[in-house]
């Protein structure tokens, strides 16, 4: 168990009027997965200090052994050994990790024994608990050094406190970075850097490149400019040659034994060797050594500039409290519920953490795009559009709208200057696409939900337009040598010529086939606005999944699925329904089996009712996924613990469970959708199922909680049951919006939450549904919806059942249906 840090910070007297909601907030949920101590099979999260979006995460990088049990994409591991400690990290996701640099680690010992080379020689434990809170961290490593992080935007503070007669040396590793140490293929690798040190020598300066990691991107560069509170008695640059093993390329000595450092007097430059940089600063008197360190994409006198006007103070406690105001202020604050000693401290904890950690990426790099000039905003980490697009762009909207729109336009301005739309981004780069074009969905969400402000339309069209018309370059990503990973849609010379994407020319033919099917939706849903003569193109490709829906296809006593096709049109009719195999890069469907995705049609749900036999067959058919050991597949990481075909903790079926409000059955939808949160979401390390995948899973559990779930690229939102009986959420800036819940009553009995009857703003409501400008515009304008809960199951809509604004039916293997 970690503990949180209620009692470190001491809250200001002008922010004690406000509520602190920050100290609801446990930073270390999902830090740890089911193997108690390891991280392997966690949620992947950053656990650290930042501020909302910010471009600085200050963490610990770790080295967890046994490194199968491991995971270090967040830096962070319940007990690995502590290797650095860096300024930018992700948060959340797979794959291979990106990020880790540039680092500082404190030193008690610099002797033979050391090589600043390696890390293995330096590394400590850690001893008792870690603290966390929101912008603060704290940990005591074995050598006796205590560590405290606090951070701004672009700039992190460092406080190290050396035990009583240690000596005190403080390392800065240019060549550090979070490997990948279980995978070459996507490991992030050190391309070169350089460090000065100043007069005195009480600051650094430089910069360190480092490339690959998930994106397989080209190098990052990042200027740093780091200042100590009091100048060293000794400070050398040293550098080394670079034996790390994987890095292609670059000039590497593969395989040679690590050397030792040569040091090189005030500064050392890596230049064509390659060669690993950093410095090692030494005093001999004091005891406590602070550390505040500025980091820039763009130059190092910016770096500093941060440094300097960021942290003017070099206090841990109060850039923490300064931290901890802005997401009060920006993040917490937008939803507030009763937080008196009655509240369920749990609900308070699951809220206002899963709230903190769906605004940890993307990172706002406003002023700080090295690629490009531009007026446009610029943001990063978009790691990736294919969890993203499923809710979380949806409450931003919502809550965020000042930084949803900017991260709208900069996605806007990528596609300007580079071509295409990212579906995966970070470290500058484009990168991977895991099925289809989804920041299309993400365009369409904002655009038919009335978001306009500064975005250029005319070129937000023109970017997801490229994506459904234009096969992207193709990449010879080791992992799919049948198309682009990069960007853009891969399988288009399927797509369009077939309607499909077949099994035999294409990877991952039935995940992608669904995947463009809602992406050609969303560009239609654009073009009714901004091109209305290509909209029904568009609309009618929405339709492709259909070519793809064999009906003759039986699993589990249900006939009809989406499946693998060949591009002469023959069905792979032995492809297994319920195991998709390996379920990845080069697979058949991805990250979920033809069972699940058969249920993956959000703008089409009328359709898939009747390919499913009506409405009778599709209730069968959805309670059958949610019940135990009906899996046939290991999803491993991310199925963790789950039984069911249905696997909420990953992306795909996030909306599965919601689909008896299209028969109107409500209270299914309640049932099955709160008990997979009480299953499977806790207030612990280990309280997530899986990589929080930049925050969609919290972001899945806030909508539940909440007691509305949103169809992305409609603008339409489902009603289900809320789990406080009073919210007030600011929406649009500065209207409110008010959800209460008469009768709520979900304690010991598990009863009482089922919906009897729904006011909104005063107007009694028989739909299980309404669209974001219903009642007045209740999602813009505010107003109130009013859910009466009880114990009976009960059937209280008598309305239409939810729109499915993409129907159409296209003639399945010429069978009439
Ligand atoms: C990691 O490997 C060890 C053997 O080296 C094995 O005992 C353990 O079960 C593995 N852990 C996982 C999660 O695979
Ligand atoms: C630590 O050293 C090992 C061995 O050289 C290397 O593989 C790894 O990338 C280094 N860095 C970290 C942060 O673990
Ligand atoms: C270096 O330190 C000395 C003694 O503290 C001080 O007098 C001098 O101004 C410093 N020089 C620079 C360039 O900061
Ligand atoms: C480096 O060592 C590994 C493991 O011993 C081996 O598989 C690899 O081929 C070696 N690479 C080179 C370039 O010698
Ligand atoms: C330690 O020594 C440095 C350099 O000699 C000096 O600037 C600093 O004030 C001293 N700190 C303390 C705590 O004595
Ligand atoms: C929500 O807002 C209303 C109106 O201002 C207020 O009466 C109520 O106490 C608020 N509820 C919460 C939980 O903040
Ligand atoms: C949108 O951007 C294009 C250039 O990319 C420009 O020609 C056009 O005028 C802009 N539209 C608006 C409304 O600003
Ligand atoms: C399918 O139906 C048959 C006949 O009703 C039944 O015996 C069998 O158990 C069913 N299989 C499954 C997986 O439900
Ligand atoms: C269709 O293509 C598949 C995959 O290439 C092949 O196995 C099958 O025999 C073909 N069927 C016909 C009728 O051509
Ligand atoms: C499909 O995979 C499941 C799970 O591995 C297995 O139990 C089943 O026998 C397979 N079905 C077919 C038709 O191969
Ligand atoms: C609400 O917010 C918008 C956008 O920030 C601003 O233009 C408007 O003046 C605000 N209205 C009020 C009443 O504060
Ligand atoms: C508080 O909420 C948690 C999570 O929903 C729930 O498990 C628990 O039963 C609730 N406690 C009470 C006393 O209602």
């Amino acid at each position: 168990m970690r503990m949180l840090d209620a009692s470190a910070i001491i809250v200001s007297s002008v922010a004690a009027q406000t509520i602190d909601f920050a100290h609801f907030v446990n930073p270390f949920i999902g830090s740890e997965g089911a193997i108690p101590g390891y991280a392997y099979g966690g949620g992947d999260v950053f656990v650290g200090a930042t501020v909302p979006f910010g471009m600085v995460k200050l963490g610990l990088d770790t080295y967890e052994e046994p490194i199968n049990q491991s995971a270090l994409n967040g830096g962070y591991t319940p007990q690995g050994y502590v290797t650095g400690i860096s300024l930018m990290h992700e948060s959340g996701t797979g794959g291979g990790p990106k990020y880790g640099f540039p680092a500082e680690m404190p030193l008690t010992s610099i002797d033979d024994d050391v090589n600043l080379l390696d890390n293995r020689t330096y590394w400590q434990t850690r001893v008792g608990e870690d603290v966390a809170s929101v912008g603060y961290f704290r940990t005591h490593l074995g050598s006796g050094i205590k560590v405290e992080l606090s951070a701004s935007r672009h700039a992190g503070l460092h406080h190290y406190t050396f035990p009583a007669g240690s000596e005190k040396n403080v390392l800065v590793d240019f060549s550090h970075y979070l490997p990948h140490p279980t995978r070459s293929w996507d490991t992030q690798f050190y391309t070169g850097g350089e460090i000065e040190t100043h007069p005195n020598s009480s600051t650094y300066t430089g910069h360190t490149s480092v490339a690959g990691g998930w994106s397989l991107g080209s190098p990052v560069t990042v200027y740093v400019c780091g200042e100590f509170d009091q100048p060293p008695n000794e400070a050398q640059a040293f550098k080394g040659r670079n034996t790390f093993p994987t890095s292609r390329h670059f000039r590497t000595f593969d395989n040679g034994t690590i050397p030792r450092p040569t040091f090189t007097g005030s500064s050392a430059k890596s230049g064509p060797m390659n060669d690993r940089v950093g410095a090692v600063f030494t005093w001999s008197n004091a005891t406590v050594i602070k550390s505040r360190v500025g980091i820039s994409f763009m130059s190092v006198e910016k770096a500093c500039a941060y440094k300097n006007s960021e942290l003017s103070s070099w206090s841990v406690d109060k850039t923490a409290q300064t931290a901890r105001d802005e997401w009060n202020r920006d993040v917490f604050s937008k939803i507030r519920v009763d937080t008196s000693e009655a509240a369920n401290k749990t609900r308070l904890a699951l809220l206002y953490s899963s709230l903190y950690f769906m605004h940890l990426i993307p990172s706002e790099r406003v002023g700080e795009n090295p690629l490009w000039k531009s007026d446009e905003p610029y943001w990063d980490d978009f790691y990736t559009m294919w969890d993203l697009f499923r809710n979380q762009v949806s409450l931003w909207h919502l809550i965020q709208p000042t930084y949803y729109e900017s991260m709208i336009r900069a996605l806007i301005d990528m596609f300007r200057n580079e071509g295409y739309l990212p579906d995966g981004r970070s470290g500058n780069y484009n990168g991977l696409v895991q099925g289809g074009s989804n920041a299309d969905n993400v365009l369409a969400d904002a655009y038919v939900k009335g978001l306009r402000g500064g975005i250029n339309w005319t070129d937000g069209y023109a970017a997801v337009k490229k994506n459904a018309d234009v096969l992207p370059f193709f990449d010879q990503n080791p992992v799919d040598p049948q198309g682009s990973l990069k960007e853009g849609r891969s399988a288009l010379d399927d797509w369009i010529p077939l309607g499909y994407v077949s099994a035999d020319r294409n990877t991952r033919a039935v995940s992608k086939t669904v995947e463009y099917s809602l992406n050609d939706f969303a560009v239609s849903q654009i073009a009714a606005g901004e091109a209305p003569g290509d909209s029904d193109l568009y609309f009618r490709k929405s339709g492709g999944w259909q070519l793809s829906w064999d009906i003759r296809a039986t699993s589990r006593n249900f006939t009809g699925f989406v499946m693998p096709r060949y591009a002469n049109g023959t069905f792979h009719e032995t492809y297994n329904i319920t195991n998709c195999g390996d379920c990845n890069w080069s697979d058949e469907s991805y990250e979920g089996t033809a069972f699940e995705y058969s249920f993956v049609i959000p703008h089409d749900v009328e359709r898939v009712i009747e390919l499913m036999g009506g409405a009778h067959h599709f209730e069968q058919r959805l309670d059958y996924v949610f019940q135990p050991n009906t899996s046939g597949v290991d999803l491993g990481v991310n199925g963790l613990g789950i039984t069911t075909i249905n696997n909420v903790a990953n992306e795909p079926d996030f909306g599965t469970p919601y689909l008896y409000n299209y028969l109107n059955k409500q209270w299914k939808s309640v049932e099955r959708s709160r008990q997979l949160a009480n299953d499977f979401y806790f207030n612990t390390s280990s309280g997530i199922p899986g990589n929080s995948d930049a925050g969609a899973l919290n972001c899945w559990l806030i909508w539940q909680m909440l007691g509305i779930y949103p169809i992305v690229t409609t603008p339409v939102y489902l009603l289900e049951s809320p789990w406080f009986s009073d919210v007030n959420i600011t929406v649009n800036d500065n209207h409110t919006l008010r959800i209460r819940a008469e009768g709520l009553d979900d304690g010991d009995g598990e009863q009482g939450y089922y919906v009897q009857g729904v006011r909104i703003n005063d107007q009694e409501w028989n739909k299980n549904w309404f669209e974001h400008e219903d009642a007045g515009g209740i999602m813009k304008e505010g107003g109130e919806i009013l859910f009466r809960l009880g114990s009976e199951q009960k059937v209280w809509e008598t309305g239409d059942v939810p729109p499915s604004p993409g129907h159409q039916v296209v003639d399945v293997g010429g069978s009439g249906i």
